[in-house]
């Protein structure tokens, strides 16, 4: 398997370019199914999450070619079924969570599906529970079935849907299906998530009439006929790549731009790192961050957006580590998010957790030492810790890494990082 090996203490210094949004490419690739139209995506990441959602469209019937960073998609078969039922087969669900969302787009346009029940992961079990009541709001009866949801259904209603939560995966499912549904369906308490936007913005590309995406309260009026011509999308960028950058810039005291960001979408996080003591001009499409020698420490509290990402805690807690003084970071939205806690500590950081709070003393250094990652950004907080660290961190397991971070080692390096992978 493959392991990172980072010399810390290196300032990150210079410019580099952020990556279009993995959570907004993914489910933009699903919604895909809903059109035979040709369709152009810019700004796609080359990550392996992106690799399994081309998978499924592909076996879905897509042929989809890369050029660059851009995808182009094609309807090339129709869609295999299993006897009545189309089938997303577990081999291709397991790998990744928000496969689940192939569920929305399927029975949008087909009556009867069987879809596998994605597993829980190292942030906590992340039941799909939300999603299925409201598509029981809809019109599609479930029971579950050897691992997999088995969908059926006649006519699609449309309905007012009042989520218990505001869940991102669920507001995309309940979007993409409501897109097949005539009239006028109603999430209340939907996420507002900038990926929300974005995939709202494709859908309206392909015909359907959405209000209200990025508020609490969406109307989604679905197409009678999907727009049939092509389309050209470009994807957001990567806000949570952004965040960790402008973290583990703050993090070893360096002085970096990074360009092609929405800056609006990190707004929160800017602010805390603001009262931290980091200095963070913001221009056009671009970050600068230029960090100081002593970081305050400050609490968060994670929350849905625009509160503070739960996929930057992790980095924060880094940060959060090397500074002056006290700070509490308590986890709201997924119940199992602090297992990076247990390596930093490893690396010298004084760590307490109680329930879903953590509680961070700043001490003067890390100090590498091997590591393990166990999810996304738990990895990318062992990365930043790595930089920052005094010595050798090497880090294993770093499929994570590779999941969520495009050319992770390369920008790191442009920015004046010693980080090599091996084999
Ligand atoms: C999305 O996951 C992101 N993934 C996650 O990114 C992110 O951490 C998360 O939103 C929160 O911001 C993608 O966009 C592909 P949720 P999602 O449904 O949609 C509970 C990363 O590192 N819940 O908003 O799965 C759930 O258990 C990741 O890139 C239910 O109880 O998140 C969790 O506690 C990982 N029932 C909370 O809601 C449901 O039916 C938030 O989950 C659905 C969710």
């Amino acid at each position: 398997m493959d392991k990172l090996i980072i010399q810390g203490g290196k300032k990150l210094e210079g410019e580099i370019n952020i990556s279009g949004a993995k959570n907004s490419a993914l489910p933009i690739l699903f919604a895909t199914m809903l059109t035979d139209a040709d369709v152009v995506l810019e700004n796609v990441p080359k990550l392996m999450d992106i690799y399994g959602a081309i998978s499924i469209i592909e076996y879905l019937g897509k042929k989809v070619v890369w050029l660059g960073n851009t995808l182009k998609i094609v309807s090339s078969k129709s869609i295999p079924k299993e006897g009545k039922y189309v089938v997303a087969p577990y081999d291709l669900i397991r790998k990744m969570r928000a496969s689940f969302l192939i569920s929305g787009v399927l029975l949008a346009k087909n009556k009867n599906i069987k879809v596998a029940l994605p597993g829980g992961c190292a942030i906590g079990v992340r039941p799909v529970d939300i999603h299925i009541s409201a598509f029981e709001q809809l019109g599609c009866k479930h029971y579950l079935q050897e691992g997999y949801v088995v969908f059926n259904r006649e006519k699609l209603n449309s309905a007012k849907v009042k989520f218990k939560y505001p869940s991102v995966g669920a507001t995309e499912n309940v979007m993409l299906l409501a897109s097949g549904i005539d009239g006028e369906t109603i999430i209340e308490n939907a996420a507002q998530e900038p990926e929300i936007v974005d995939l709202a913005n494709f859908l309206k590309k392909i015909g359907v009439k959405i209000v209200g995406d990025g508020s609490n309260k969406i109307s989604i009026y679905g197409a009678k006929k999907f727009n049939n011509t092509k389309i050209v999308h470009r994807i957001i960028p990567d806000r949570i790549e952004t965040g960790t950058y402008v973290i583990a810039v703050s993090a070893t005291k360096g002085e970096v731009i990074l360009k092609n960001v929405i800056f609006q979408h990190n707004k929160t996080l800017i602010k805390k790192l603001k009262s931290c003591g980091i200095k963070i001009f913001l221009e056009n499409n671009s970050i600068y961050i230029k960090s100081t020698k002593k970081i305050k420490s400050k609490n968060i509290v994670t929350s849905p957006y625009p509160g503070f990402p739960t996929d930057l805690q992790a980095q924060f807690m880094v940060l959060m580590s090397l500074s002056k003084g006290k700070s509490v970071i308590k986890e709201t939205v997924f119940e199992n998010r602090f297992v990076h806690a247990a390596e930093l500590q490893r690396m010298g950081a004084n760590i307490r957790i109680k329930g879903n709070s953590a509680y961070i003393y700043g001490v003067e250094k890390l100090i590498g030492c091997p590591v393990m990652v166990s999810d996304l950004r738990a990895g990318a907080a062992l990365v930043i810790a790595g930089l920052a660290a005094e010595g050798k961190t090497i880090i294993n397991r770093i499929y994570h890494l590779d999941r969520g971070y495009e050319m992770l080692e390369q920008k790191l390096s442009k920015l004046g990082a010693n980080i090599k992978r091996i084999k």
